[in-house]
């Protein structure tokens, strides 16, 4: 490898709201239980915000945590991509929001919208921008609540039960690499397959209806609601995560054996122990968190990592494989030398 532009990670940060709601809190709300939940999932609680908090809020929190961990002034930033499904308004895009609360004004502020992949699509896009050299700093942030937008009955228990809020993010910044030793993001591999689309969707509010954006009869309906397909979801998820990492390994021609960690995307631990078990991987090196966070789409793999390398488990020279797949369905991987 010649000297090339690369982008690294400097720096994550993560933030979950305070309030912790277990199996049994939810077992209070609808017909679930605790024994089904975890047997299912692997989910043991997850938090969920207080109603005056928006996911600009939660995404401000990571964000900052973020440009501690790299030592990087927000003045500095190039760029801020905002990765979620719950943006605070239908429209602007909740990184406009983000950056006003920042403080910070005048440099692009882009969201996101590919769920469960919207932090590998995020990184995709800003690892694009700085090996052009168009941009050196770039703030890649994903943030979610799902707490005021689930059915919390009985009707919408299969999906109630998977979400949680939080945010996760990453500065990357530009650097020079000589070889593929040198911390980088290696690649990064973007896919979806819009005939699943409805699968796992959130029909309302919606342009593609007839009688308005929003209606009475949709709200009846429960189209407000996120609604999933859960087998299509978790077959595909096992199938594209997989093949994800695979084509992640193929390209950067490393093995299995040469990965230290993997970052799944967290939707339920029996995908994640699927897709470890179709590839070989140890179990020691998939790093979950779907215990104790749910999923949190777009918040999950960033988050992920603050927890690892808070833990000691996520350190420098490591190589690190992520893979994610959800609603669209889009799905993803990358390869970084951390
Ligand atoms: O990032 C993408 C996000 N989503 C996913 O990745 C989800 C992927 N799918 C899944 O994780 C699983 O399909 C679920 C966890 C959602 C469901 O697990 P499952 O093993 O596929 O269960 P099921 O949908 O086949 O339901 C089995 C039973 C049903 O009852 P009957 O019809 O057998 O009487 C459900 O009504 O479990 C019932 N059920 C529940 N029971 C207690 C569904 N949700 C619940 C619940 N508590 N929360």
């Amino acid at each position: 490898m010649t000297v090339a532009i690369r982008s690294r990670v400097t720096g994550v940060g993560g933030f979950v709201p305070p309030r912790i709601v277990t199996n049994d809190d939810l077992a209070e709300l609808m017909d679930t239980s605790d024994e089904w939940i975890v047997e299912r999932t692997g989910i043991r609680r997850r938090h969920w915000v207080d109603p005056e908090t928006s996911t600009s809020d939660l995404a401000l929190e990571a964000a900052n945590a973020a440009l501690i961990s790299a030592s990087v002034d927000k003045e500095d930033i190039d760029m801020l991509i905002v990765a979620t499904l719950s943006s605070d308004h239908f429209f602007p895009g909740t990184a406009c929001f983000l950056q006003t609360k920042m403080g910070i004004s005048e440099i692009p502020a882009l969201d996101i919208r590919q769920q469960c992949t919207g932090f590998i699509y995020a990184t995709s896009i800003a690892d694009q921008f700085i090996r052009t050299g168009m941009y050196q700093k770039v703030l890649v942030i994903g943030a979610e609540i799902h707490s005021k937008g689930l059915d919390i009955s009985t009707e919408g228990r299969d999906v109630t039960i998977l979400f949680g809020d939080g945010a996760g993010a990453v500065v990357l910044e530009s650097t020079e690499v000589d070889t593929a030793e040198d911390p980088q993001i290696l690649s990064t591999h973007l896919h979806a397959d819009g005939s699943g689309a409805t699968d796992l969707w959130l029909p309302s509010p919606g342009m593609a209806f007839p009688d308005g954006l929003v209606t009475h009869e949709h709200l009846d309906r429960g189209d407000q609601y996120p609604q999933m397909n859960g087998r299509a979801v978790y077959v595909n998820a096992v199938k594209r995560m997989s093949e994800g990492i695979q084509d992640a390994l193929a390209t950067n021609e490393v093995s299995l054996d040469d990965v230290d960690l993997f970052f799944f995307h967290q939707a339920n631990l029996r995908i994640n122990e699927a897709v470890a078990q179709r590839l070989g991987i140890p179990p020691e090196k998939v790093y979950n968190t779907i215990h104790k966070y749910g999923n949190t789409t777009a918040a999950t793999i960033p988050l992920g990592m603050r927890d690892a390398v808070d833990d000691g488990t996520l350190q420098p020279g490591m190589l690190v494989a992520c893979g994610a797949f959800g609603s669209g369905f889009t799905w993803g991987s990358m390869l970084i030398r951390w």
